[in-house]
């Protein structure tokens, strides 16, 4: 069986900074409040000519020029996404047309902020399977589209952005490569999260629109709880499994909703914040694209060298969480 191994990684964030100080203008908040609450002070906002697919290509060219491969070399095109071009084709397709990958296919993943770790779970399985060699994963997320602009409890907290990795097969003895992926969800909670307007069960109308279901609803409160005790529960069960210790971390990459859910899950697992990656500071939660972002500003920052254990753990809408064991 093949070793699965991210060979490259690159993202691309709008240039566009929507920092506290401007929420300040907008709604009933403060930096004071957001920075405290969250640990967020601006995030990026995609251009109204950028589509969930543009931003994808420009991480995807990156992610391929870092691992040195071309177009032509990929197998399959996932992409993580909660914010698609739209319903159909998938964006994974628009991407495979733009940068010229002609033999590989092409599909999306639908698993809120979830969705990297769920992507790298279905790369891994077709690369150790024998199916494919050279698999293109990337998160692209354009949330300000979907977000009220007046709700204060929502808008402060998103931010849009795309982040790529290439994944290969090798063989060999070595002991690097993806350990394990493991994927969990709970439909139950789903109330806790979602965008219904312009789905099947909620067709585009006046009324759903002035309802404003084409936005995002979130109860918070709620889901931070439940984040913590799943985020703990996922990284513990990667560790168990493959019989590893928390101090045998050497990086934690969580997915970057709220600086005080990450806090929490440090604390609960009694691992130090040296060893563990944090940038919401700069993008706010970027659903999907939070964890690979965090790994390309790692490895760029020199975070994380050969050997290293790393652990990711995500969490988001579905109820859906996972982890990624990773030995660089
Ligand atoms: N500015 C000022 N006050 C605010 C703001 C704001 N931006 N937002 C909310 N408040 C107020 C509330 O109205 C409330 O006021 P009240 O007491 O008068 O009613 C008060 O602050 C406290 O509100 P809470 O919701 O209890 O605040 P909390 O400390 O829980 O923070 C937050 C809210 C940041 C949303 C937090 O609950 C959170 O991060 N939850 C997790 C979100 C999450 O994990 N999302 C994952 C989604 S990922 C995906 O799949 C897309």
């Amino acid at each position: 069986m093949k070793r699965v191994k991210i060979i490259g990684t690159g993202s691309y964030v709008p240039e566009k900074v929507l920092t506290n100080f401007d929420l300040e203008k907008m709604v009933d908040t403060s930096d004071e409040w957001i920075h405290t609450r969250t640990g967020m002070s601006e995030r990026r906002i995609a251009s109204d000519k950028d589509k969930a697919s543009d931003l994808a290509v420009k991480a995807a060219h990156r992610a391929l020029k870092d691992g040195g491969v071309t177009p032509e070399e990929i197998d399959l095109i996932l992409v993580a996404t909660a914010t698609p071009d739209m319903f159909f084709p998938s964006t994974a397709c628009f991407v495979q047309s733009a940068i010229g990958a002609k033999k590989s296919a092409a599909f999306d993943i639908s698993a809120a902020c979830s969705g990297y770790i769920y992507a790298l779970s279905v790369a891994e399985q077709y690369i150790k399977s024998g199916k494919y060699k050279t698999i293109l994963l990337i998160a692209t997320e354009i949330f300000s589209r979907y977000i009220d602009w007046t709700d204060r409890n929502t808008c402060v907290l998103f931010g849009d952005g795309a982040a790529a990795t290439v994944l290969k097969g090798v063989g060999g003895n070595k002991a690097d490569g993806i350990i394990s992926t493991l994927i969990y969800s709970d439909g139950k909670y789903a109330d806790l999260l979602y965008l219904m307007g312009g789905g099947s069960s909620s067709p585009l109308t006046h009324e759903t629109i002035d309802s404003k279901l084409h936005l995002l609803k979130m109860k918070g409160n709620s889901l931070f709880k439940i984040a913590v005790k799943n985020m703990v529960k996922a990284a513990r069960e990667a560790l168990t499994l493959n019989g590893y210790k928390v101090s045998d971390i050497d990086l934690l990459i969580p997915h970057q909703a709220n600086k005080r859910i990450i806090d929490a899950v440090a604390e609960s697992l009694d691992l130090p914040k040296e060893k563990i990656f944090v940038n919401i500071e700069k993008y706010g939660n970027t659903s999907a694209v939070s964890i690979p972002l965090a790994l390309d500003e790692a490895l760029k920052e020199g975070r994380i060298k050969e050997g290293d254990l790393i652990l990711m753990v995500a969490f988001g809408g579905g109820l859906t969480w996972g982890s990624a064991l990773i030995r660089w």
